[in-house]
C-alpha cells in the first residue's frame, strides 16, 4: 500500500504526538518528584521523558523519510490524558496510562502496520509497547511502595545505594542522610524488589 494513502501514517502522527504529550507529562511529574523531596523518583522521571522523546525522534524521522512532500500536515484524530502531575497520583496514572498504551493502543498500530505492509513500523511500535510496559511495572511498584510509605522499608535486607555519590549499604531500611555526601534520602536508588517482576 502507498504511505500516503495508509492509516499506518495517521497512526504514525497520533503516536507521534501522543509520545510528545507523555514527554511532557514526565517532565512535568519530574519538577513535582524533585519539590517534594524525591529526586531519583525526579530523575528517574526525567529518564522516561528522554526515552518518550527518543521513541517520538524515530517516528518523527520515519515520517519524514516516507511522506510526500507536500505542505498539507498529517490530520489526526485521538484522545490525550490529562491527568494531574502531583506525584501521589501521578505514578499510578502513568502506570495506567502505560499499560493501556502497551497492551491496546501500539499493538493496535503494529497489527495494522503489519497488514498495509510496513514492517519497519510495525517494528517500532512493537518496541516502544515493550518499552512501555517495562515503565508500567516499574511505576506500578513506585506507586505502590508511596502508597505505603514503604519506598525506602523492606522486609528482607536490601542493597541502598545513594544515587549522588554511590555509596550503598545493605539494611532494611535506607539511611535519612547519606554518610557519605550528606544528601538527603530522597536521592536513594529505589530498586524494584527481586520478587517483582
Ligand atoms: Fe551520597
Amino acid at each position: 500500500m502507498e504511505f500516503n494513502e495508509s492509516k499506518t501514517k495517521e497512526n504514525l502522527a497520533r503516536a507521534f504526538a501522543g509520545l510528545c504529550q507523555d514527554g511532557a507529562r514526565y517532565q512535568f511529574i519530574a519538577k513535582s518528584a524533585f519539590s517534594e523531596g524525591y529526586a531519583y523518583i525526579s530523575d528517574l522521571m526525567v529518564r522516561f521523558a528522554k526515552n518518550k522523546m527518543a521513541h517520538a525522534s524515530t517516528l518523527y524521522r520515519t515520517m519524514i523519510d516516507k511522506i510526500n512532500k507536500s505542505k498539507d500536515n498529517v490530520k489526526i484524530e485521538a484522545g490525550y490524558p490529562f491527568e494531574d502531575h502531583i506525584l501521589k497520583t501521578s505514578l499510578l496514572d502513568s502506570a495506567e496510562i502505560e499499560e493501556y498504551q502497551s497492551k491496546n493502543v501500539y499493538p493496535h498500530f503494529a497489527k495494522i502496520a503489519k497488514d498495509e505492509g510496513f514492517l519497519d513500523i510495525e517494528k517500532y511500535f512493537s518496541l516502544i509497547a515493550k518499552v512501555g510496559e517495562e515503565n508500567s511495572l516499574k511505576l506500578r511498584f513506585l506507586a505502590d511502595k508511596f502508597e505505603n510509605k514503604s519506598l525506602y522499608k523492606r522486609e528482607q535486607k536490601t542493597k541502598w545505594i545513594c544515587s549522588n555519590c554511590g555509596h550503598s549499604e545493605e539494611s532494611k531500611q535506607a539511611w535519612e542522610t547519606c554518610p557519605l555526601c550528606n544528601y538527603p534520602k530522597g536521592y536513594v536508588v529505589i530498586a524494584k524488589d527481586t520478587k517483582t517482576k
